[in-house]
């Protein structure tokens, strides 16, 4: 992990232009060199007009003003994710969190066989709870979970296109979280390696064999690709785990070699990675990019009332707030 970084406050003004995201043609993915360097160029503009990080003040999370869903909106459509952070003594557990979202107009949850009747995963290491027994999940235990986009191996209506990860409370040390831009690791990427960047679009390069849990089905095989355009928005989508137990991937010496070498540039490379730790009341809203964890440690014990607690909602839809908010109309 590299030197974490401290949140600076807010008080800024900003414009919201449409759309709320750059539409990524296909084509951009298999040649279409000259469009490809338009998008390139807009996003590297918009990037450098918005700091990364920067963590907006909500002063009331059940009702966002309009200006604080335009500042939200600015780093979302520019960077595809966005921090804030509210008074967590006022505003306690996961039911403002998931209002916050809804504003931002997400309300269609992807749950999973952890996830609570309200599509809430509530992260805390449970790995010493007796009956806690699938020490798989890596979220809900406190060691250090490598780069990820969530739910690289879901399609169809459980297709995770956005994401909120809420610090209700933090660890004594440690728990970090690192992000990513998946729109900027494509750019680096290929910047610097086109034909490894295209290698990462073939089709089914990544097969993550079906979830047995005793005879039940928990998941199907899938089968896939890391880079592609998302049919139903329009925008690159990035499927990409870092960890080589339990997936599989095609027996291509490019894609090996695209795989190391985007580990290599996760682990050291990218200038816009951003190292956060949450504090109580922060927040991280996101449109599924790459992020990971490091390890933490609980002073006082881990359990649901003592250590590190985190929420997190996924859902199938990506950050929209609404057009009105965003055009200054009433
Ligand atoms: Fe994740």
């Amino acid at each position: 992990m590299g030197a974490v970084q401290t949140l600076p406050a807010t008080g800024h003004a900003c414009a919201v232009n449409y759309p709320m995201s750059q539409p990524f043609s296909r084509k951009f993915l298999s040649g279409s060199p000259a469009a490809y360097r338009q998008w390139r160029e807009n996003k590297l503009i918009g990037c450098s007009q918005t700091a990364a990080g920067r963590c907006i003040d909500i002063a009331d999370p059940w009702s966002l003003t309009a200006d604080e869903i335009r500042q939200l909106a600015d780093s979302i459509k520019h960077h595809n994710f966005v921090l804030y952070r509210y008074d967590p003594h006022r505003y306690g557990s996961w039911e403002p969190v998931r209002a916050l979202c809804a504003q931002m107009g997400l309300r269609t949850t992807v749950d999973n066989p952890l996830s609570d009747e309200n599509g809430v995963s509530t992260l805390y290491d449970r790995t010493g709870e007796t009956d806690f027994h699938d020490r798989r999940y890596i979220p809900y235990s406190s060691r250090p979970l490598n780069w990820h986009t969530d739910g690289y191996y879901s399609e169809g209506s459980g297709t995770i296109r956005s994401f909120v990860l809420h610090c209700e409370r933090a660890a004594s040390l440690g728990g970090e979280n690192n992000l990513l831009d998946h729109e900027m690791a494509y750019l680096r990427l290929r910047d610097r390696h086109p034909a490894l960047a295209e290698a990462l679009t073939s089709p089914d390069i990544m097969t993550i064999p079906e979830n047995l849990q005793g005879d039940v089905r928990i998941r199907k095989r899938f089968r896939g690709t890391v880079f592609s355009v998302d049919r139903d928005t329009g925008c690159l989508y990035m499927r990409y785990t870092q960890r080589r137990h339990n997936i599989h991937w095609r027996d291509d010496p490019r894609v090996s070699m695209a795989l190391n070498v985007l580990d290599d540039l996760l682990n050291t490379g990218f200038p816009e990675k951003l190292t956060v730790r949450l504090s109580p009341g922060q927040g991280m809203l996101c449109n599924n990019i790459l992020h990971c964890r490091a390890a933490y440690a609980d002073r006082a014990g881990a359990g649901p009332d003592t250590g590190r607690l985190f929420y997190r909602i996924r859902f199938s839809e990506r950050i929209r707030p609404p057009d009105r908010v965003l055009q200054g109309r009433p």
